[in-house]
């Protein structure tokens, strides 16, 4: 068909119209960031977001490798997304994030039909690789300064930015990957945090969350997490600050004397103790005794007003006896979290605990899960309900998700709350009277 335009202006069009991209993310807060990074990249060099596969040029899986669910998720579909790049050859295909600097043999070996297998440091270079031609482009290094600390990232919807002020982790606890996936730990300059958080606000944001796989452990010259936090603080406009996810062993006299004094840093603390045997705690090198952890607790609940905490816990580690197992039950009992995140010790090829084998079969350790999780619902729920007739402050997100009528949000302890719509929107921060609870959400008149 003739269109009448002269061919010059046909190629010129044809080369400036958007390439559209199609991104899905796995795993955690800092893959979410880091896919927020990864479309402002993308946009940079002409590239538009798609949330139909079927319509994209380009399909990349943002991956996880934490644990092997997560890993056998994002190959299971990979083959369904296969379907478009079988429709039509020219898509191309990716995989990105730690799966990427985990498994790159076995994926070339598994998913030779991936056109891009690219690391969490790789994501500057992706434009050029996707230029690049027919064959697969591997770029898994890990690089000890990237920071992407230029790279503002395009947030999502809602009143909270996601801010990764610091990539990496040298903790190398012994059962888990990240060290390996993401490198060694490094921090965004201050005024870089500072930056994007300014840039946040003028956006409409009004709560800040700072990432890092220790986000506590920040560190840039003279600059540690309390005095970016305290910088942070005198940012006009912002009302909420939290971070997310903490080690044990950086919470320092500083964090909690900020944490205790600065209105607008949330008083809402995840210590993730993973369990409560010493000799489990020795083995898998996390740095701290129970009783250290307990004097931790008991400090920092005395210290903030109000602070809600939550942790993470492990069953099923390698050699974890019935009494080592206890010990966790007893301190999940003694310990009193809002919430917990619980989980089946996964082996993890490269960990220094996968030469230990894995020491009990899935059904134990799904025993196990299940009395962690019974008991933290038990718990859970009644410490939401200290919480009934009493006013709490909601920083408004949108429609709930089940209930017509209903807004919901979190509150300043991150807990969810639902009330019903009046005049309200997104970003405002509104008073709540909470009338009822479940484990997971706190429900106002
Ligand atoms: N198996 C099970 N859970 C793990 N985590 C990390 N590695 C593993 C693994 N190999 C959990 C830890 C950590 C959280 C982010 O994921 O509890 O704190
Ligand atoms: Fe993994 Fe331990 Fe580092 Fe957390 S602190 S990312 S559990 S190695």
């Amino acid at each position: 068909m003739s269109t009448g335009i002269a061919p010059e202006l046909v190629s010129t069009s044809v080369v400036t119209a958007p390439r559209l991209v199609f991104l899905e993310t796995y795993g955690c807060q800092m893959n979410v960031a880091d896919t927020e990074l990864l479309t402002t990249i993308l946009r940079r060099d002409g590239y538009e977001p798609t949330a139909d596969p079927a319509a994209a040029d380009v399909l990349l899986l943002n991956t996880c490798a934490i644990r092997e669910r997560a890993e056998e998720r994002v190959l299971g579909r990979l083959t369904e997304l296969l379907q478009y790049k079988a429709a039509r050859p020219s898509v191309q295909l990716g995989l990105l994030g730690c799966l990427a600097t985990h498994q790159r043999d076995a994926l070339l070996d598994r998913a030779p039909y991936l056109d891009l297998i690219v690391g969490p440091d790789g994501y500057r270079e992706l434009p050029r690789l996707l230029r690049g031609g027919a064959d697969p482009h591997v770029e898994v290094r890990l690089d000890r300064d990237e920071t992407y600390a230029d790279v503002a990232p395009e947030h999502g919807p809602g009143p909270r930015a996601w801010i990764s002020v610091m990539r990496g982790c040298d903790k190398f606890c012994t059962f888990c990957v990240v060290p390996y996936t993401r490198g060694r730990e490094r921090s965004l300059p201050p005024d870089a945090v500072l930056a994007q958080v300014a840039v946040a606000v003028e956006m409409g944001k009004r709560e800040v969350v700072f990432l890092g796989q220790t986000v506590n452990a920040y560190r840039v010259d003279g600059v540690d997490f309390a005095e970016l936090l305290r910088r942070t603080a005198r940012v006009a406009g912002l009302e909420r600050i939290r971070f997310t996810s903490p080690h044990p062993s950086d919470v320092s006299p500083a964090m909690i004397d900020v944490m205790a004094t600065e209105p607008k840093v949330m008083p809402y603390l995840h210590l993730p103790l993973q369990s409560a045997s010493d000799r489990v705690l020795a083995a898998m090198e996390r740095s701290y005794t129970i009783a250290e952890y307990r004097d931790l607790l008991a400090t920092v609940r005395s210290r903030i007003p109000g602070l809600a905490v939550s942790t993470d816990l492990i069953a099923g580690f390698p050699g974890e006896t019935a009494d080592d197992f206890l010990a966790t039950e007893r301190f999940l009992q003694e310990a009193r979290y809002d919430f917990a995140y619980l989980f089946k010790y996964s082996r993890r090829e490269g960990t220094k605990a996968y030469r230990l084998g894995d020491t009990m079969d899935e059904a134990e350790k799904g025993r196990r899960l299940r009395r962690l999780i019974d008991l933290q619902e038990e718990i859970a729920l009644q410490k939401n309900r200290a919480y009934v007739g009493r006013d709490v402050e909601v920083l408004v997100e949108g429609p709930a998700r089940r209930t017509e009528g209903f807004l919901f949000g979190k509150t300043r302890e991150f807990k969810t709350a639902v009330f019903p719509e009046r005049s309200h929107r997104p970003g405002d921060v509104v008073t709540v009277r909470v009338e009822s609870v479940t484990a997971h959400t706190l429900r106002g008149a």
